[in-house]
């Protein structure tokens, strides 16, 4: 019945208006439809690229750019809008095609318009606003002399510029941090306070950039150097700044880089630090000199590291004061040598480190850069182990003053072979922590911006190049070119080129590197094509990362790496063609995530030392049989497609003896049953599999899974379905037609260990658990639940006719969301609120007809009965609650009751017509939550119609309420 009225409807609407477009719309249709499904792989395609770099790029002192931000927004939305015609393109009438056509076609013109915006030649971050950011900074120590006179210059009027002068270790950047930092507190003098790190060399664009970036400004890219400069010069003339260029090499002018000079009248300051005092005359600046610490700053600097408890062995107190006075007051040669003594406490040991040190400084001239690197070097030979200062030495490989992230770090040690090989993958990584541990500990490596980063102070950074003469490092310098054939000398060991603009390697360029072990040219993201003979003559090399690079294809010189044990080819979204591989016998990890190939690269089957395969391409259709047989070292095994089209087969992967991580796509329900009974998963530490279609919400493209098993469009209820791991953590059920409620899982009764479960798209479920069938304690450690389109689903549990409900149902659920299901009514009944103690967040959007949140008895019972009586209900964790689109919603809780949920800071309701009371109220009652600080409203005029329990709720709440106009 129903078809048939919309038929008629469809024909209605196709033959009111003109036939003709009509027929027109009909013929393009499939044009269209391709058209837009083209269109749509290019902007998801866009979107990854733009989140993995922003994952590269975010930081604590950068954030994305609004418009990023929004452009992410819209094109989530504009997906979905297309997903949805695309589905119903796919069911289409006749009459209702022409329609759909036009829609398309429509849909295509937003998309075009999408992916115009998709183009951020500026970049996707800016430093977040100078004005609300301290720079994270260790305490300074001692001079406080120098901190003063350049804060007296800079309040006073004289002196325009100051150079802050001093050997490389002495502390001039973390002085002039401390001055940022307490700049930003003095709002008044300043504008704005602007830091740029410039380093060596000086490159007047990035410089440019970099400052209008701190402005929030942007240069259009089709300019030059001269009009940014004019540019600059007209921008930064309006306000009275500081401008901070620490650690600047050379010699330039402020005109060329488009800087005003500072005068009495703009009152701006610049202030430049610098090892090179010629450099600040050159300028004309006033000359600070950071001169060294005093003993006793030195000594406090040192037991600061060491402990003070050292001091109580009399004679090792001594030989300590003795080594303190041979790092002649370098803050960083102190830090970097008490590191290298912390845990040492025998005599004995003391004192031959301090010969070892006035042995080596003996050679070297009193004041000499030459000392410092010295100073810095015993603490590197201090490491002994090898292994270890090789570690460290491949930090350099780093463009300088970089955050580098740890994980990125252990996993490029044991990448380039620099972490011994023990067997399973989970020990290297130990093993990997173990080293990273060590050098931040010995104060070689410093904390970065954030828990996950990590830095190499730039004076370290030189000493460790200088150890190495065999590299060559030009990461992140703007290299718009490969450096010279001639640079390339015989003898190079790492070449890093890193993060350049890097567009191609000529035809006939083919570098003479036979001992090179590591080339690093990630993120070149310009670069198209590698000369065919480029790889040639490097028969050494082991890691080749060309990860985030342009390249179509591999060339050919690549099959003849034996030695490779490492290629990267990360988000080589374009790259198609990829030689036969069956040379490379000595490769162990081969990584193609997200990489353009569609089928899988010839020869790896018999790479028998293979121990890492990530084949999550994008469009890859097939994964040939057989593949895996005798890769027996496999530790880490990842295959997915977008078009779900690559399967493994269960039992191929059973003999994998060693591996550890595993996801895939498996062939069907019995073919997952079958590897579970084998128990070959009890062997991994984290899994991924997947049956059928995989919710679009899930991201199989990320790499720290947990355990977890997705089934779609699966038939699944009744005995022995569907066998699961009975160490299954989350679980997530897509579109599974007769599946009716998790407690039809038999298997799933014995799991202990489930913490997130998501289930989309069902439409007989009824109830999420039935406690009338099964127990409940395989939900007992549930942390998130996700309910997205269940039109049957009528309760969250179901305990009708049930004596006793445990109070432990969802005792850990910590995320509710439900969206989407239309016969729900009553969120959660009062049995069940008991559980919910550890709950943080509710969300509960689109269900026509829910009418109470909390306190659910069934439609019989009489709500008002006893509205006599006060009901308290908590719900101590809850920080987040959010309503939106409920057109019968009138209670959050029954009618006398309140909430009490003190940690509450965000609530939403939008669009909830019927909703009157808000009966949320804090600790102190009854006020709402003191910590309520961020309330949406839609309409606007609900607001005013909503009443609180405290009649003043509003007015102390009305700067938290915005009203947004989507
Ligand atoms: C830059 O923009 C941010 C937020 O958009 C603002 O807080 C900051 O004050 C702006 N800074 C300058 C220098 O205009
Ligand atoms: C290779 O490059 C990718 C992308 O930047 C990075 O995540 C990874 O750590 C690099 N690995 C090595 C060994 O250089
Ligand atoms: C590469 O490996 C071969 C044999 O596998 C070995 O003879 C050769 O010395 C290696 N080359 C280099 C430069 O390490
Ligand atoms: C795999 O191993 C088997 C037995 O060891 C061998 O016969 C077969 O040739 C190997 N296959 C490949 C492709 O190397």
């Amino acid at each position: 019945m129903a078809e048939i009225a919309t038929l008629i409807l469809e024909i209605i609407k196709c033959v009111a208006p003109p036939t003709r477009s009509c027929v027109d719309n009909h013929r393009k249709f499939k044009e269209n439809v391709e058209d837009l499904k083209n269109k749509l792989r290019i902007l998801e395609g866009r979107k990854e690229d733009v989140e993995t770099r922003l994952q590269d790029e975010v930081c604590s002192e950068k954030q994305a750019k609004n418009e990023v931000v929004l452009w992410l927004q819209d094109v989530k939305k504009v997906n979905a809008e297309i997903q949805d015609v695309l589905k119903r393109v796919h069911s289409a009438s006749y009459f209702s095609r022409a329609r759909l056509g036009k829609l398309a076609r429509e849909k295509i013109d937003v998309l075009d318009a999408i992916l115009q915006r998709g183009n951020f030649p500026e970049g996707l971050v800016v430093n977040k606003p100078a004005t609300t950011l301290p720079i994270p900074v260790e305490d300074l120590e001692g001079e406080d002399t120098v901190k003063e006179e350049i804060l007296g210059y800079l309040k006073g009027n004289e002196v325009p510029m100051i150079g802050v002068c001093g050997i490389g270790g002495v502390g001039k950047t973390t002085i002039m941090k401390h001055i940022h930092n307490e700049l930003l507190l003095m709002e008044s003098r300043f504008d704005n306070v602007i830091w740029v790190t410039v380093s060596y060399p000086l490159n007047v664009v990035r410089l440019q950039h970099e400052i209008a970036k701190r402005m929030n400004e942007s240069f259009p890219e089709n300019e030059d150097e001269q009009s940014w400069a004019s540019r600059l010069m007209q921008i930064m003339g309006k306000v009275k700044s500081v401008l901070i260029l620490d650690d600047v090499w050379h010699r330039f002018t402020l005109k060329d880089v488009g800087i005003p000079s500072p005068t009495k009248e703009n009152g701006c300051k610049i202030v430049i630090t610098s090892r090179k005092v010629d450099v600040c005359q050159f300028l004309g600046c006033e000359i600070v000199k950071v001169s060294p610490l005093s003993e006793e700053e030195s000594l406090n600097l040192f037991l600061d590291r060491v402990g003070r408890d050292i001091l109580q062995n009399q004679e090792l107190g001594e030989i300590l004061k003795l080594m303190v006075k041979e790092c002649a007051g370098l803050p960083l040669a102190i830090v970097v040598i008490a590191g290298s003594m912390i845990g040492v406490t025998n005599v004995h040991q003391w004192r031959h480190a301090l010969n070892e040190l006035r042995e080596r400084l003996r050679a070297i001239a009193e004041g000499s850069e030459d000392q410092i690197f010295e100073r810095l070097k015993f603490s590197y030979d201090r490491l002994q182990d090898s292994n270890t200062q090789n570690c460290f030495l491949s930090c350099s490989l780093y463009a300088a003053d970089y955050q580098i992230r740890k994980e990125n770090l252990v996993e490029q040690w044991i990448d380039e072979g620099l972490v011994e090989e023990l067997g399973s993958r989970r020990a290297m990584l130990d093993k990997g922590w173990t080293i990273l541990n060590k050098l931040e500990n010995s104060c070689l490596l410093e904390k970065g911006h954030s828990e996950a980063l990590i830095k190499m102070h730039d004076v370290v950074r030189d000493m460790a190049l200088r150890i190495n003469p065999q590299f060559m490092v030009k990461a992140r310098m703007g290299l718009t070119e490969i450096p010279d054939e001639h640079e390339w000398t015989e003898n190079l060991e790492k070449v890093s080129l890193m993060q350049n603009e890097i567009s191609d390697i000529p035809l006939n360029m083919c570098p003479n590197c036979p001992i090179l072990t590591t080339l690093m040219l990630q993120w070149n993201s310009k670069l198209t094509q590698i000369s065919d003979c480029f790889f040639a003559n490097m028969q050494g090399l082991k890691c080749l990362n060309l990860s985030g690079t342009s390249i179509e294809s591999l060339p050919h010189s690549i099959c003849n790496l034996e030695n490779l044990t490492t290629l990267l080819l990360r988000h080589c979204r374009q790259l198609k063609h990829v030689p036969c591989l069956a040379k490379l016998q000595a490769l162990k990890k081969l990584d193609m995530l997200k990489a353009g190939i569609d089928v899988v690269p010839e020869g790896i089957d018999i790479l028998v030392n293979l121990q890492y395969l990530d084949l999550r391409s994008l469009q890859l259709v097939e994964l040939p049989t057989q593949i895996l047989g005798n890769l027996s070292h496999l530790q880490h095994l990842t295959v997915y497609s977008k078009s779900t089209t690559s399967k493994i087969k269960g039992e191929e992967v059973r003999g994998l003896k060693k591996l550890e991580t595993f996801q895939a796509q498996l062939y069907d329900l019995q073919d997952l049953n079958n590897y579970v009974k084998s128990n070959h998963f009890k062997r991994l530490s984290n899994y991924w599999l997947a049956v059928g279609q995989v919710e679009e919400g899930f991201d199989p493209f990320i790499n720290n899974f947990s355990k977890g098993i997705s089934l779609g469009e699966c038939e699944i209820g009744g005995e022995d379905s569907v066998v699961l791991p009975d160490d299954v953590q989350e679980l997530w059920i897509y579109r599974c037609r007769k599946f009716r409620s998790l407690s039809d899982i038999y298997s799933l009764q014995k799991t202990t260990e489930l913490k997130f479960c998501s289930i989309t798209g069902c439409e007989e479920i009824g109830c999420v658990v039935d406690m009338v069938t099964s127990s409940s304690s395989f939900i007992n450690n549930l942390g998130g639940l996700w309910l997205y389109k269940l039109p049957n689903l009528s309760v969250v549990v179901n305990v009708e006719g049930v004596e006793a409900t445990s109070p432990h149902i969802f005792s850990n659920l910590k995320f509710f969301g439900m969206w989407e299901c239309s016969r729900m009514k009553g969120l959660f009944s009062l049995e069940l609120l008991q559980g919910l103690q550890n709950l943080e967040a509710i969300t509960v959007w689109n269900c026509q007809q829910m009418e109470e949140i909390i306190g659910w008895e069934g439609e019989e019972e009489n709500h008002t009965a006893d509205a006599t009586t006060t009901t308290t209900f908590t719900l101590p964790k809850l920080r987040q609650l959010n309503l939106q689109n409920l057109p019968e919603l009138k209670r959050i809780c029954p009618t006398r009751g309140v909430m009490v949920c003190d940690s509450l800071q965000q609530l939403q309701i939008e669009e909830c017509p019927k909703l009157r009371r808000i009966p949320l109220v804090g600790n102190v009652r009854p006020s709402p939550p003191a910590a309520l600080k961020r309330i949406s409203i839609k309409p606007k005029e609900l607001w005013e119609s909503l009443e609180w329990e405290d009649p003043n709720a509003k007015n102390v709440l009305q700067p938290s309420v915005h009203f947004p106009t989507y």
